[in-house]
């Protein structure tokens, strides 16, 4: 068995390991930023094209115990990597550190290049080039206290590129915090499903892919592909499954709106291109006008974050409407709302039952859930 890392937005680190183990990954355990497991190499294939909340699935290649930046160095020199990419391909590496005593992550970062290229002048006479916008292989470098451990990038471009955003909108969500904030919310697809402020469709691509058991990695190409001990074959039958067990796009209970024509014109061009035509209702409109597509379900939304002055004081003007008629018209519905805007909760007028830190790449939110149930949720002025 080998040892993997697979990476995931903070907070969502619980709701990866459960995914993983569900996807056949053993000794399965949680930490800070990401979830450790163990399994065969098809296993970490697997996860690369089924995972719906990690960002990356890293796989372990060396560890060792070092005090200074030339231990890191020999540490990364005293590693194979002629097992497993050539000096053709280009490179990349990356390093990241907790409570790390070096001075500077560049310079160390610098120094496993050059370890990576040592290595391959000496087993082969020549050396890879560096790639830092798309390389072929990347390594990765984790510092703790006292603790190297380097990582090959099993997926390549970040997991939560599906392949399916044609432009990006104002501030579209990451796609695994979208899949991961719908799988915190428990929905299933037999339940109706709201995104009143859809933007591009984030939350909307994800929900209809969970819908139809599409596996999100169906469009893209990951790293290990390009490693020399890529099994073609073992990929092939993974892949062949996940397409033969997607269902046909038909209506499901899922329904996006937003008041913005241009923003629902994404979502319309992002569905149509991740396969979904058909699979969601779209509808321009304002959360303030109109009511509810069904009786009951869940609500998801991430409303806009002002960053200027104006606009922050555009939506404190904003949260208690919003709070006047998710109480008036949605009651029978569960509102989840992500924000990095904490006044929310004060000024929406409900009293959240959850709230669940979330980040938002490094941008930290709130997840706070609302249950509409007519008459009870008036928070009082008391309370507020
Ligand atoms: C932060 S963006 C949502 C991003 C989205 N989750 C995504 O991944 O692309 C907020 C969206 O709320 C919309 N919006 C703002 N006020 C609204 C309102 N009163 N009713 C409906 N939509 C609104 C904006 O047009 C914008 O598209």
């Amino acid at each position: 068995m080998e040892k993997f890392f697979a990476t995931c937005p903070r907070g969502l680190e619980r709701v990866l390991a459960a995914e993983l183990a569900q996807l056949g990954a053993d000794s399965v355990q949680a930490v800070d930023g990401g979830v450790g497991f163990a399994g065969e190499l098809a296993t970490c294939y697997a996860i690369n094209l089924e995972s719906r909340v990690a960002s990356r699935v890293l796989w372990r290649v060396g560890e060792s115990g070092y005090r200074s930046e030339h231990d890191v160095y020999e540490a990364a020199r005293a590693i194979e990597w002629p097992r497993w990419f050539s000096p053709k391909h280009t490179i990349r590496v990356n390093v990241a550190a907790i409570r790390s005593p070096v001075k500077s992550l560049d310079f160390v970062t610098l120094r496993v290049k050059d370890a990576v290229c040592d290595v391959f002048r000496t087993a082969r006479g020549e050396r890879p080039h560096v790639d830092t916008r798309s390389p072929d292989v990347r390594v990765h470098v984790f510092l703790t206290r006292d603790m190297a451990t380097f990582y090959l990038d099993t997926s390549g471009e970040a997991l939560f590129k599906r392949g399916w955003r044609n432009a990006s909108g104002a501030a579209p969500l990451r796609e695994n915090l979208a899949a991961g904030i719908l799988k915190l919310t428990g929905w299933t697809a037999s339940t109706p499903l709201l995104d009143p402020m859809c933007g591009s469709g984030t939350f909307l691509v994800e929900a209809a892919m969970m819908a139809l058991d599409a596996a999100p990695g169906l469009g893209r190409g990951f790293g290990f592909e390009k490693l020399t001990n890529f099994d073609s074959k073992a990929w092939a039958i993974l892949l062949e499954r996940a397409r033969t067990r997607r269902r046909n796009s038909h209506p499901l209970l899922i329904h996006g709106s937003d008041k913005s024509g241009s923003a629902l014109k994404l979502a319309r061009d992002n569905l149509a291109a991740a396969g979904l035509e058909g699979a969601v209702h779209l509808k321009q409109k304002d959360i303030l006008d109109g009511g509810p597509p069904a009786a009951g379900g869940i609500i998801v939304m991430n409303p806009p974050y002002g960053e200027r002055l104006a606009d922050r004081d555009e939506l404190a003007a904003f949260y208690p409407k919003l709070g006047d008629v998710l109480k008036q018209r949605y009651s029978g519905w569960t509102a989840y709302i992500l924000t990095a805007d904490l006044r929310l909760a004060k000024l929406i007028g409900l009293a959240a039952s959850k709230r669940t830190p979330l980040y938002n790449g490094a941008l930290e939110c709130r997840l706070f859930e609302f249950k509409l149930v007519a008459g009870s949720m008036r928070r009082s002025k008391r309370d507020a």
